[in-house]
């Protein structure tokens, strides 16, 4: 049963089991017990030859999966990789070994999801065992039975993998924070039958992402670019509402809340909105509200960089030509932003200011990510492409938290209930009491 002390938060401040709306690795004594480890170490992968291209995601893994192994649970673990029809669509061999590189142990790969043979070696376990099983995608209810209905995962629970595995575990640790916006078996089915717990890499996440939108030091702001305006537009309705004091903006993102106050941003920049922006009337038409009602709190860039021939060429954005795309924010606003970033306490940051692979409209982007990386207060950058360009810019050692989640964490920064979080949340009340 949950035990009655303090609990460690990643900053190490200190939350009731109480405070948390979920049970974590500390709740309970895991030594000794058989656990159901979800993980998401989904990656890039070579085709031709099924080399990992990626390991960021098995190395914070890793972490979890050692620290489980070292107190002598035995760790059985599950994930995915891909889905199916894709090239990549392949089992977790390579995986697993390069987790046992990592963690110097043993993380051995079962070709088998529930059958006989996955069973026998659950039986075979010893404390501190770890087994790898097969891509839980494998089995197709892993992706039939997906929907979100409300009804307290019952499809998800009564799914052949749930039922065949959850006699042989005692407690689910769900550290797959980057697949929490999925509701599969794999990670909604067995929390009704034990307890679940976040594992590492779940807690560091809810921890950052949750204390830089509604509790962290303030001011808290946001820098939101790229290209998934819809997205952003969401987002920052739900940072504005939470009390996320300023957005910065930059990329097509900042395109849409100049076009929602007013301002003509020309044919070419326009026409790539109404093409490569799904129900862009309403994504502009939501910024139009947030404009209403948070005018002083949303960043708009007051001078860019146009496209000429290639050529980067300051303009502000009174006086926009119409014929020219806008590929960077301008210097006046770079200078702007940065003083901005300076005196925030905690810096949310997610998709780039421009199209930085062109190094002509790099500028932006990479000052203000570097401005970001040089902050001394609380910062998150959002995982997926954001956090590949930090990398790129050799940037990322200066972020206190680069989110493993891609679709997840757009999820959660939108504010939307997440199926695997809120499986979690139930099994708290469930097994807590
Ligand atoms: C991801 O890479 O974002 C996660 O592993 C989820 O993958 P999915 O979008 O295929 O569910």
């Amino acid at each position: 049963m949950a035990q009655d002390s303090n609990y460690v938060t990643v900053d190490g401040e200190f939350d009731s089991l109480e405070d948390r709306s979920f049970l974590t690795m500390d709740d309970y004594d895991l030594s000794g017990q058989n656990v159901i480890l979800r993980i998401d170490i989904n990656s890039s992968i070579n085709p031709e030859n099924g080399d990992l291209l990626d390991d960021t995601r098995i190395k914070r893994h890793s972490a979890t999966v050692k620290e489980l192994s070292d107190n002598n649970a035995r760790v059985i673990v599950l994930a995915h990789q891909s889905r199916p029809g894709k090239l990549d669509f392949v089992n977790l061999e390579n995986h697993g070994k390069r987790m046992s590189q990592i963690i110097n142990k043993e993380v051995k790969f079962v070709d088998d999801l529930y059958g006989d043979k996955a069973i026998k070696e659950i039986s075979n376990l010893k404390n501190g065992d770890i087994i790898l099983l097969d891509n839980v995608r494998f089995d197709k209810e892993e992706i039939e039975l997906s929907q979100f209905t409300d009804n307290n995962f019952k499809l998800q629970k009564n799914s052949g993998m749930v039922k065949k595995l959850s006699p042989h575990a005692s407690y689910f640790i769900n550290d797959a924070f980057a697949a929490s916006h999925r509701c599969q078996p794999s990670l909604v089915g067995f929390t009704e039958n034990m307890p679940a717990l976040a594992g590492r890499v779940m807690q560091r996440e809810l921890d950052f992402l949750g204390k830089a939108i509604s509790s962290g030091p303030t001011p808290r702001i946001a820098v939101l670019g790229g290209s998934k305006a819809a997205d952003s537009v969401a987002i920052a309705e739900n940072f504005l509402e939470k009390g996320v004091e300023r957005i910065l903006t930059g990329g097509v993102v900042a395109n849409i809340f100049l076009i929602a106050s007013g301002v003509d941003i020309g044919k070419p920049s326009t026409e790539f909105i109404q093409k490569q922006i799904p129900d862009h009337n309403n994504v502009i038409d939501l910024a139009k509200k947030l404009l209403d009602k948070y005018e002083e709190r949303i960043q708009l860039p007051t001078d860019v960089a146009l496209n000429i021939d290639g050529k980067r060429n300051g303009t502000n954005v009174d006086n926009l030509p119409k014929n020219y795309s806008l590929f960077d924010i301008g210097i006046d606003t770079l200078v702007n932003y940065i003083s901005i970033i300076e005196k925030a306490g905690t810096i949310i940051a997610n998709g780039p200011m421009g199209v930085f692979e062109d190094s002509e409209f790099a500028t932006g982007t990479n000052e203000i990510f570097s401005a970001i990386s040089k902050s001394k207060g609380m910062t998150v950058v959002g995982g997926g492409e954001t956090a590949m360009a930090f990398n790129q810019m050799g940037l990322a050692n200066g972020i206190k938290h680069i989110s493993t989640g891609g679709g997840a964490c757009i999820s959660f920064m939108s504010g939307e209930t997440m199926p695997a979080l809120e499986a979690m949340r139930r099994s708290k009340n469930l097994f807590s009491k």
